[in-house]
Order: structure tokens, then C-alpha cells, then sequence
């Protein structure tokens, strides 16, 4: 009964700030179509994870999903314009104040995943692994300093 209750008492504002958000009116909707093309990212990122923590490792669904995930490597970066700060954005402020740095981490993110749609076509998970750590920490850093 406590567990229930502190499950609910820990959902209800969970559940209040996902409706609760601001809806995207902008003209082209510029932050749902760069959450969008990161959603799609991921899509095809944490199965690669999974595959190489827990197994099984299969080398042709990976090299798949590396090859996608290398297609999908520029989709949100155009809709990161000047006037795209905006609720419900969760991209932090600074990203619209040190615009070099953020590029100096999109640039390593674009060479990572280049790197790995290459490396995969080896089919050696002990030559694929380090390439997808640096590429996940890309996604990290990038994160650390812009996203909340
Ligand atoms: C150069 C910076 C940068 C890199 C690299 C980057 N991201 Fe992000 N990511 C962002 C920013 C900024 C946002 C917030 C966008 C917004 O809310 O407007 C974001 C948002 C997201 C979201 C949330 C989308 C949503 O529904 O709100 C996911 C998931 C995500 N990124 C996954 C990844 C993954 C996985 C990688 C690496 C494979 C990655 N990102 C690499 C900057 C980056």
C-alpha cells in the first residue's frame, strides 16, 4: 500500500509536466522535428548498446543499424536556427551562447558515427566496441553541456 502510494505521489507531477508541456506553435515546429530526428537516432543507437552488453552480438543487424544510425547523422542539426529557443525546448541556453563549442561536439558526433557504419563492416565486436564508446560519449558530452 506505502509502495502504491509513493508510486503515485512520484507519477502525478511526472504525469502533470508531460501534458503539461508547452505546445510547439512555432512556424515548421523546429524543436519537435529536432526531438523527433534524435528519437529516430536513439532508435537505431541503444539496440547497438544492448547487442554489445548483454548479446547476443549479431553482426549483420548491427552493421544494419550503424548504417542508419550513419543516414540519420544530420537530420536535427538544421533545426537548431537562431529563434529555436523555445519551451519545450530542453536544450540549455548555452547552446545559443557558445555556438562554436556546440559545433566542435556536433563535428565529433558526425565523425563518430561515420566511423562506426565503417568499422561494422569488419563484423569484429572487438574492433566495434570502443567506436560505439566514443560515439556514446559524443552523445554524452554534447548532452552534459546543452541538453537538460
Ligand atoms: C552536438 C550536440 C548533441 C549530440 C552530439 C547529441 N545530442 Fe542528443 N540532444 C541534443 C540537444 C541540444 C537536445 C535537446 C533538443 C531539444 O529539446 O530542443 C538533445 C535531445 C536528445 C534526445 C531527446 C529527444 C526528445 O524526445 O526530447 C535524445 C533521445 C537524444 N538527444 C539522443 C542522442 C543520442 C543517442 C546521441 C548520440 C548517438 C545524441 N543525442 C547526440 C544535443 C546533442
Amino acid at each position: 500500500m506505502l509502495t502504491k502510494l509513493l508510486f503515485l505521489a512520484l507519477s502525478v507531477p511526472m504525469l502533470l509536466t508531460a501534458c503539461g508541456e508547452a505546445p510547439d506553435t512555432h512556424p515548421g515546429q523546429p524543436v519537435t522535428q529536432r526531438r523527433a530526428a534524435f528519437k529516430e537516432i536513439i532508435k537505431n543507437f541503444e539496440p547497438m548498446g544492448v547487442q554489445l552488453r548483454q548479446g547476443p552480438f549479431d553482426s549483420k543487424k548491427f552493421l544494419a543499424l550503424a548504417i542508419q544510425l550513419d543516414s540519420l547523422k544530420e537530420t536535427p542539426w538544421q533545426h537548431f536556427g537562431p529563434d529555436t529557443n523555445y519551451p519545450p525546448t530542453k536544450a540549455k541556453a548555452a547552446l545559443w551562447k557558445e555556438p562554436e563549442k556546440f559545433e566542435a561536439n556536433r563535428k565529433e558526433f558526425i565523425k563518430a558515427a561515420a566511423a562506426l557504419a565503417v568499422v561494422a563492416e569488419s563484423k569484429d565486436q572487438k574492433q566495434i566496441t570502443p567506436v560505439y564508446e566514443a560515439l556514446h560519449e559524443t552523445c554524452r558530452t554534447c548532452h552534459k553541456s546543452f541538453k537538460e
